[in-house]
């Protein structure tokens, strides 16, 4: 895990009157009529209305091969355009929450497509795999000093936990396609290739207080203990070929948390947003706030934080159709409306696929320019506040501010190609979870000589540890007395060693 750069609150975004919705700069629209060279011009009206998510019978058989590598170009304009990118989404997901060939899971749980990532130290390409890789430490802006080790074992203190309105707290995992393994092929080039997709889920313990049939659901064991857990957030990160910055999507169930600008009038409870909360703002407990997670038991008898969702579409709602935002709201409603009320009801339909009816996209976030940095917020494009409310639960934007974006691209980085820096460099930012997938393949747990329990006598021990081992080793900053794969606690401490 690297270290962040902070946030750069101070910076505001221009506030983008966009009247077209062209990905690329173009002149104002009084202008395009009479500029007939080029690209011919679509309204976001008609954008919308010739924008088509149906899907043809059994698209739940269709192939990864079969998905596509680039992000359509319109037939009108010719580029992509805010529809093309909502279809590539479209197309990742439905592929991903399709059955796959090992019964009772979908393909997004196939490990032999989607490897896991395995605690820190761990190789999460080889064929050796934890049914789950849980952890319970969510997005935060800055690493801890002391190496980030993951997951965070689920029996281990942290903090930036959040629990549910049943006080259970609520757990993260991803995963990546396995071409990710072949590091040095992918470090050849500057930008990943397209068809990555990097993927983290929130889980949350269902009980018998749950209609557990609401959620696509699997099974784990915590302590020595079977539990049910349900999804209720999901990323889908994908990169095309003519988009290497990624196209940013997420997920929330649809009983996660009230809109923040509902409370006081809408009075249900959701799953994390208790009753008293939706009913006042005033009686909300640590609003959107992450909480410090003492020694983890189930439940965890912690009073559960609040959240609400501040933009339900990660953009700024009330717009015209004529601006961007309404644009891209427009654009999500008629995906999850047709999921909803069209693909998730075909006949022939899985049995399995109903259950993300529950489940609705949040938004989607690109790039205009790929030679441009994903910083330059003028280039940002779709959903400019996405986040999910369990997994960016206290870097949401505010609705009174809503110049003041906050984004995944505030965290991942893209290097647009004018740059020349690379994207996949181990030190690089638009993904997490290079450097680990890479140093899990390259990096052993070396038992210590002495038991360690904290990061001070981590870092007189662990250095000799390493390089007493062979003087090809190092230490990669990291070391736990923890079981990977059963979270036991070790009789004895393992440092992280790597080669050098
Ligand atoms: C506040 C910083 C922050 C924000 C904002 C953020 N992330 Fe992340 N994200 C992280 C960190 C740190 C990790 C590494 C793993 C972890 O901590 O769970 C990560 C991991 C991921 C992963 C796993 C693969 C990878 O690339 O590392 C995905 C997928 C992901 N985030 C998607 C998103 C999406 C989509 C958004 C926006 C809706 C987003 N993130 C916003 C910090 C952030």
């Amino acid at each position: 895990m690297k270290k962040l750069t902070p946030l750069p609150y101070a910076i505001l975004a221009t506030l983008l009157i966009n009247l077209c919705a062209c990905q690329d700069a173009q002149p104002p629209q009084s202008q395009q009529i009479f500029n007939t060279s080029e690209k011919a011009t679509l309204s976001n009206a008609d954008q919308v209305k010739n924008c088509s998510f149906t899907k043809g019978a059994n698209w739940w058989s269709r192939s990864f091969e079969s998905l596509p590598a680039d992000v359509a170009k319109n037939p009108v304009t010719g580029s992509p355009e805010f529809c093309e990118f909502y279809q590539f989404a479209e197309d990742y997901f439905l592929f991903l929450i399709s059955p796959s060939t090992t019964p009772g899971i979908a393909n997004l749980e196939d490990q032999v497509n989607f490897p896991l990532l395995e605690t820190t130290g761990t190789n999460s390409c080889d064929d050796s795999y934890p049914r789950h890789s849980l952890n319970v430490r969510n997005a935060k802006h800055e690493e801890d000093k002391q190496g980030f080790i993951i997951p965070e074992r689920i029996d281990q203190a942290g903090a930036h936990a959040i629990y549910d309105q049943q006080g259970n707290v609520v757990f993260y995992e991803i995963r990546f396609t396995k071409n990710l393994c072949d590091y040095p092929a992918i470090q050849s080039k500057l930008n990943f290739p397209g068809k990555t997709v990097e993927m983290k889920m929130a889980w949350r313990v269902l009980n018998t207080a749950d209609n557990a049939s609401l959620f696509y659901t699997t099974n784990t064991s915590i302590n020595g203990k079977d539990y049910r857990l349900g999804l209720v957030g999901w990323h889908i990160v994908v990169t095309a070929d003519n988009h290497p910055e990624m196209v940013w999507i997420t997920l929330d169930h649809q009983s996660n948390a009230i809109a923040c600008n509902d409370i006081g009038t809408n009075q249900t409870a959701f799953d994390f947003t208790s009753q008293t909360c939706a009913q006042n703002k005033d009686q909300c407990n640590n609003l959107n706030q992450t909480l410090e997670s003492k020694l983890l038991k189930l439940p965890t008898g912690t009073k559960a934080n609040d959240i609400c969702q501040s933009f339900p579409y990660g953009s700024v709602e009330g717009k015209p159709i004529t601006e961007r935002d309404g644009l891209n709201i427009a654009l999500i409603k008629k995906l999850n409306n047709e999921l909803h009320n069209n693909i998730l009801n075909q006949p022939g339909l899985p049995t399995s696929l109903p259950v993300w009816k529950n489940y609705r996209f949040t938004g989607a976030l690109w790039i205009s320019d790929t030679k441009l940095d994903s910083s330059d917020k003028t280039n940002q494009r779709g959903s400019l506040q996405l986040a999910n409310t369990v997994m960016e639960t206290s870097f949401q934007g505010t609705v009174k501010n809503p110049s003041k974006t906050l984004n995944c691209f505030i965290c991942h980085n893209y290097n647009g190609t004018n740059s020349g820096n690379s994207n996949t460099a181990s030190t690089a930012l638009l993904s997490h979870i290079f450097d680990d997938i890479i140093s899990g393949q390259k990096c052993n747990d070396v038992t210590a000589s002495s038991l360690i329990n904290n990061q001070s006598q981590a870092e007189s021990t662990c250095p000799s540890t390493c390089s007493n081992k062979s003087i090809n080793l190092a230490w990669n900053g990291q070391w736990t007395n923890q079981d990977a794969t059963t979270g036991k606690q070790l009789p004895m401490t393992v440092c992280g060693c790597c080669i050098k």
